[in-house]
C-alpha cells in the first residue's frame, strides 16, 4: 500500500491545499494530511480546530486521514509507515525552501521520497497568511478557502 503524507501548518486550510489533497488522494492508496504542531508559533486556530476543519472538507475523500505531528516529519512518516512526502509548489519562490527541505529529509531518511505537485494556476497566489490578512481587514475570502470554513475564519478573527 502506497501511503503519502501531505504536511503543513494549515492555519487555515485553503482551496490551494484542498486542490493538492484532492489530486493527491488519486495518486496514493492512503493520503495522510499531517498538521505540524509548532510550539514556538502561535497560530490563528489551535491544532484540534485545524484538524477538524480539514476533516470537515475532506470527508468525501475516503482514503484521506488527518493527524497532528510534532518534531521531525521523517519520524512521523516512519510511524505512519508512509514512504512519500507530497508537497505543493506554487511559484518559483517556493522552490529554494522546498528544495532544501526535500534534500534534508532525504539525508535523514533516503528511503523517503518527496514528490511535488504544481498548484493549479488559479491558486498560485494563495496562502494561509494572505487569507488571514484579507479576513482581518474585512476583505472577502470566498473562493480562497472552502465554503464550509469561511464562517470559522471570520468568527475566529473577530474573537481575537
Ligand atoms: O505549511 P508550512 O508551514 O509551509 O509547512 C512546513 C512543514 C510543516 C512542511 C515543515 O516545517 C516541516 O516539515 N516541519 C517538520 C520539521 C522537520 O522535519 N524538519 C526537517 C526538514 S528541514
Amino acid at each position: 500500500m502506497k501511503i503519502g503524507v501531505y504536511p503543513g501548518s494549515f492555519d487555515p486550510i485553503t482551496n490551494g491545499h484542498l486542490d493538492i489533497i484532492e489530486r493527491g488522494s488519486k495518486v496514493f492508496d492512503k493520503l495522510i494530511v499531517g498538521v505540524l504542531v509548532n510550539v514556538d508559533k502561535k497560530g490563528l486556530f489551535d491544532y484540534p480546530e485545524r484538524v477538524e476543519l480539514i476533516q470537515r472538507v475532506t470527508a468525501k475523500y475516503k482514503n484521506v486521514e488527518v493527524r497532528c505531528f510534532e518534531g521531525l516529519l521523517i519520524d512521523f512518516m516512519k510511524k505512519e509507515e508512509a514512504s512519500v512526502i507530497l508537497k505543493g509548489l506554487r511559484a518559483f519562490s517556493d522552490f529554494e525552501y522546498e528544495f532544501q527541505m526535500a534534500l534534508m529529509n532525504n539525508k535523514l531518511d533516503p528511503e523517503v521520497e518527496t514528490v511535488f505537485m504544481m498548484t493549479s494556476a488559479q491558486y498560485s497566489y494563495l496562502s494561509s497568511s494572505a487569507v488571514k490578512q484579507v479576513a482581518k481587514f474585512g476583505g472577502r475570502i470566498e473562493g480562497l478557502v472552502p465554503d464550509e470554513v469561511i464562517d470559522d475564519v471570520y468568527s475566529k478573527i473577530l474573537s481575537l
